[in-house]
């Protein structure tokens, strides 16, 4: 299964795109708002987990290439919410792309067509999203693609050291209905 933009695909990991994803995890400015980078190791770890939840589900946080080049530029997609909190169970939608092509709507593009998907195919009647407060490049694509901040349902992370300035997170939603 894939999903296809004006300009790009969202396709399943393959092993071939290992080195891409290990310099995006290794980029401290991609991984500005995470507890830390990642080994090569840890990513290609990471790149597993996420091929197990598309294979097992049939959708998750797919790798993102360019249409007229093939370039792995990152991920975007839907998953399951992996910790617990007020807000679960829910699909989160997420991305992470590499910083050469910040600027270009790439990040937009796919989650718009992410977002299609959760409601089309999936069934879904709402969608989530958050970040690390002081992300606003991450929260402006969920403003730009209709997701509406709920102040109420801003928390602490739990997979974030308490105390951390990242453990603070701001909790987007958007229905089926567009917000
Ligand atoms: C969050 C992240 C994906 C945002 O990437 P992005 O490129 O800024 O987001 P978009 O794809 O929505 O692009 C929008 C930008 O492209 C510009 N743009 C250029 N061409 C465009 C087009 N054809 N369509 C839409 N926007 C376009 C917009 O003006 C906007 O620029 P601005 O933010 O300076 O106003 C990126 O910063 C990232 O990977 N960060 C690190 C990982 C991370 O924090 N992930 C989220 C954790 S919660």
């Amino acid at each position: 299964m894939t999903l296809t933009t004006d300009r790009l695909i969202l396709r399943q990991w393959r092993d071939q795109d290992r080195p891409a994803f290990a310099a995006l995890n290794a980029d401290p400015v991609v991984m500005e708002y995470f507890p830390r980078i990642r080994t090569r190791q840890e990513s290609d770890a990471v790149l597993e987990i996420l091929k197990d939840h598309i294979d097992e589900y049939g959708f998750g946080f797919w790798a993102l290439e360019l249409r007229d080049s093939g370039e792995n530029i990152g991920f975007t997609g839907l998953q399951h919410v992996n910790f617990k909190a007020a807000f679960c169970p829910a699909l989160e939608i997420g991305w992470r792309l590499a910083q050469h092509h910040w600027g270009k709507g790439y990040a937009s593009e796919a989650a718009r067509a992410s977002l299609d998907y959760g409601f089309d195919v999936l069934d879904q009647d709402r969608i989530v999203s958050f970040a690390v407060e002081a992300n606003t490049r991450s929260r402006r694509v969920m403003e730009r693609i209709g997701m509406v901040h709920q102040p109420e349902f801003d928390f602490n992370h739990p997979k974030v050291e308490p105390g951390s300035p990242l453990v603070r997170h701001a909790f987007y939603a958007i229905d089926r209905a567009g917000g």
